[in-house]
């Protein structure tokens, strides 16, 4: 009810200058003036009737501002968690709860880089939290996990079986653009990201990364352009023109002719997912827990989480630079809360506001996590990709980052991929979080990723929240409060899923 706030403090203002001071040290004793007149009762009567008329006056106005705009304005002021775009969600009929925000979200705090806090995950041990950096707030914990914790994580998923992180070339992307029947003109501009007329080189890569999950090299585009005799003036930019003369699928039909190797994937590994609820092996509840105490926050959150994604990449194995989560925009709905959006959004993402790595072994050679851009005093998106440097490819250029981290057996690490919106919530993307795996010159690498799901949009995760303790009230008679219990079913809601 802070829209009550300001008119109260006017009211109380005018007060001693009113009534409060006037019968005891009357206008006469502060102001040189004629008794007879100015001074005289009556009006001192006229005074205090206005004054009156002004108090009831205001008051009647306290009122009609506090019952017109009713709980609408007052759960909107106070409680809703979302930025601009996202305000009219809460002002949705009343057939949707609206949710109070009665959590706030803890966010460790980095101090400095190289600062080193003591932190008690387990009993009779304390572990040291070094912080690496501050953008992003990034931290590594050394013995997170025990020798044979590792150990018994790496067999499990063995025992699961683990999959090819990375399908090679997906189909089905001309049939849509067939679908939308659009002209070179139209997908010339969809490409041009800074709308100069032109195709630059990095503009035709992050399209194939991000579309095909192909890594070409600004090289690999030159042999592709020279073999479509694509750029004919050999400026290394494709005009509108030379555009025009390629047919829709020329890139595609190029790529799979000449062959795609493993190498020249974003992501070059295999991986599974571990559950870690109820009936799950010891270790992993266990490590569920010390997560929960490392990032102090709430149970449940973590509970309804991703699995476990346990990850090995063989020699030559690599993870090109990438978010582990999605921006935030209006259009964009989390993966994880999907049950709980209103309508059907066009575009899902990942929205992992806490990625915890775990090196499940020692690498012999390379392996290295690379933060690209950390503790950058900015961050340029359009010098990531240089003709020479490109510091998204963890292949060639990890020794151009940042900070690497060294794969060691039983060390976490863990990083927030989102800030926070200054009021106890998730806020916008941490563009800083960018990180990739290095190619392993050596031997194998093991790791695991616990990531912590949350949607910046706090309704949506409550209702979500409130929709799987629903779920989970109709499967047994256990009627606790989701958001506070601190061990809820998650094993079986994941095995729902
Ligand atoms: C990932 C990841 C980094 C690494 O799996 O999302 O970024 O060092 N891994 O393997
Ligand atoms: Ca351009
Ligand atoms: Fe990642």
């Amino acid at each position: 009810m802070s829209d009550n706030k300001e008119p109260e403090d006017a009211a109380e203002d005018t007060t001693p200058s009113g009534s409060a001071t006037l019968p005891l040290r009357p206008p006469c004793e502060r102001l040189p003036c004629h008794k007879s007149s100015v001074c005289s009762r009556s009006y001192f009567v006229v005074v205090m009737v206005f004054f009156h008329v002004y108090i009831i006056n205001v008051i009647a106005l306290l009122f009609y501002v506090h019952y017109s705009s009713g709980q609408e304005d007052a759960s909107r002021s106070h409680d809703a968690p979302r930025s601009d775009h996202q305000r009219p969600e809460s002002r949705r009929p009343p057939s949707k709860p609206e949710f109070l925000r009665d959590v706030s979200l803890t966010r460790v705090e980095g101090i400095r880089v190289g600062h080193v806090q003591k932190v008690s995950l387990v009993p009779n041990k304390v572990h040291e939290m070094r912080t690496l950096s501050m953008k992003p707030l990034l931290f590594e914990i050394p013995g997170f996990l025990s020798e044979d914790e590792c150990r018994i994580v790496m067999q499990l998923a063995q025992l699961k079986g683990l999959m090819e992180s990375q399908l090679m070339v997906q189909d089905g992307q001309e049939e849509l653009a067939k679908e939308l029947n659009l002209s070179p003109e139209e997908i010339f501009n969809l490409l041009d990201i800074n709308q100069d007329g032109q195709l630059q080189l990095h503009e035709i890569l992050t399209h194939s990364r991000v579309r095909d999950g192909i890594w070409l090299t600004p090289e690999n585009l030159r042999e592709i352009y020279a073999g479509l005799k694509a750029d004919k003036d050999g400026n290394g930019l494709l005009s509108l023109e030379e555009f025009r003369l390629l047919s829709s699928d020329a890139f595609q039909r190029f790529l799979l002719q000449r062959g795609v190797k493993r190498s020249q994937l974003v992501r070059n590994s295999r991986h599974t997912w571990l559950y870690q609820g109820k009936g799950a092996h010891q270790v992993l509840q266990d490590i569920k827990a010390r997560v929960i105490r490392l990032t102090r926050l709430p149970p449940s959150l973590v509970d309804l989480s991703e699995p476990l994604q346990v990850v090995r990449y063989e020699e030559g194995g690599h993870y090109h630079a990438h978010h582990d989560s999605g921006p935030v925009y209006p259009e964009t709905a989390c993966t994880h809360t999907r049950l709980a959006a209103n309508t059907s959004t066009p575009f899902e993402t990942s929205c992992r506001y806490i990625t915890v790595l775990f090196y499940l072994n020692s690498v012999e050679g390379g392996g290295e996590t690379a933060f690209p851009v950390a503790d950058n005093r900015t961050y340029d998106e359009v010098s990531l990709i240089q003709n020479d440097v490109d510091l998204l490819d963890t292949r060639r250029h990890c020794d151009k980052s940042n900070l690497r981290v060294k794969p060691t057996k039983g060390t976490a690490v863990f990083w927030y991929n989102y800030l926070s919106d200054g009021r106890g919530w998730v806020g916008e993307q941490d563009e800083y979080a960018l990180h990739g795996g290095c190619m392993v010159t050596h031997g194998t690498k093991w790791v695991a990723n616990k990531w912590i799901n949350i949607d910046p949009d706090y309704q949506r995760q409550a209702r979500y929240q409130q929709l799987v303790s629903q779920q989970l009230e109709d499967e047994d008679d256990d009627d606790d409060d989701l958001t506070l219990d601190p061990d809820t079913h998650t094993s079986d809601i994941h095995q729902d899923l």
